[in-house]
């Protein structure tokens, strides 16, 4: 019934708790249907409550999360922060670079000191891929991987997928183009494993250079560990955007530069740049997303990205309601032993699901 409900577009929120499954969210490669199709419904209350005059709800009152970056960002620190905030919960932030591990702190410890503190949920940046697979290790705080490395960026997975789906609904054949730096793309690999499992139809496309290993035409690589899920390769950018139902541009990261991976960046923009000509050969009113920060004039034109098509400062608003069903969720666990109906008896009380309480008041 609820694998039904999930094929139809979604199940009922009350399924969000009983087909939740996960301690950590470290990437999208273990997400079932039904529990992206949670974040989705959850994501839908949140933004309910983010439309409030007050935008409040005690969901994690006495909760604390913290994060931890050892990377820049702009969008993904304050959409979390605004997030666990809008939930009632407190709210620490660490930069590394402000922090002890200046002082040669290793990455346990530092951990374990957060932990100590009493923080409950760790959102953590990394440059080193699986930097977030050996802290949730170590640590019993629910943690949330934030990018780490060129390998995963979950909840920018999760809002692209939720913005895709209010503007697309079902995304089971929809023919999703992720055009540039795949190689070095923790978004794409993990837009990639998200799609997939929504049922949309993946093409990845660049320069022979930016496409990574995982990626290969038609199919999974089933004996190595970095393989994706099958998408379509297509080096032609022209080709690949028939019919494209959703056309997402990745930041060409100028640092590849320097590793000769292509020949300018002018070349680059020729070739790969998502422009309004381009554009054309989508279907009409296709979706353009990027995860941000843009190169304008590069990987996407001015007018392109300021175009009445273009979705991505929506991608940034709709971070905060993913990202704190993200949060509701983990915080709410894994129930165990509840029924619909007993979940459903409990709709009077604080802790029952958003959509039932309806959170009116603020804390
Ligand atoms: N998309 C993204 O991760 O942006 P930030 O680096 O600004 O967080």
């Amino acid at each position: 019934m609820r694998e039904e409900r999930a094929a139809r577009g979604g199940p009922a929120i009350l399924d969000a708790q009983t087909v939740w499954n996960q301690r950590h969210v470290l990437d999208l490669d273990d997400f079932s249907l039904g529990e992206i199709q949670a974040i989705m419904e959850t994501a839908d209350a949140m933004k309910e409550v983010l439309s409030r005059e007050v935008p409040r709800v005690p969901a994690l009152r006495g909760k604390t999360l913290i994060t931890l970056f050892y990377e820049t960002s702009t969008r993904t620190r304050t959409s979390f922060e605004l997030a666990a905030k809008a939930l009632g919960a407190d709210v620490i932030s660490i930069a590394a670079a402000a922090s002890s591990v200046q002082k040669g702190e290793s990455l346990i410890d530092t951990v374990r000191t957060i932990q100590a503190l009493g923080a409950q949920v760790l959102v953590i940046r990394h440059s080193s891929s699986g930097a977030p697979y050996l802290v949730a290790r170590h640590t019993e705080m629910n943690v949330i991987n934030a990018g780490d490395g060129w390998h995963a960026h979950p909840t920018q997975g999760l809002l692209d997928l939720y913005t895709m789906r209010l503007h697309l609904g079902d995304l089971r054949g929809k023919r999703v183009v992720i055009v540039g730096d795949i190689a070095h793309s923790r978004v794409a690999r993990s837009d990639i494993w998200g799609l997939s499992t929504m049922g949309a139809e993946v093409v990845v496309c660049g320069p022979p250079t930016l496409l990574p290993y995982g990626v290969r035409p038609g199919g999974r690589d089933g004996e190595h560990p970095l393989a994706l899920p099958p998408v379509e390769v297509e080096n032609d950018l022209d080709r690949a955007l028939e019919g494209a139902d959703v056309v997402m541009a990745l930041r060409l990261q100028k640092e590849r530069m320097a590793g000769g991976l292509l020949p300018s960046l002018r070349e680059y923009a020729r070739l790969y740049q998502v422009n309004e000509e381009r554009l054309a050969r989508a279907r009409p009113g296709a979706l353009v997303m990027h995860p941000g920060p843009m190169n304008e004039g590069v990987e996407i034109s001015p007018a392109v990205a300021r175009s009445a098509q273009s979705v991505i400062e929506e991608q940034v608003t709709n971070g905060v309601a993913v990202r704190m069903a993200v949060l509701y969720l983990l915080a709410r666990g894994k129930p165990r032993h509840r029924s619909m109906n007993a979940a459903a008896s409990r709709s009077s009380r604080q802790d029952a699901p958003p959509f039932r309480l309806g959170w009116r008041t603020s804390p």
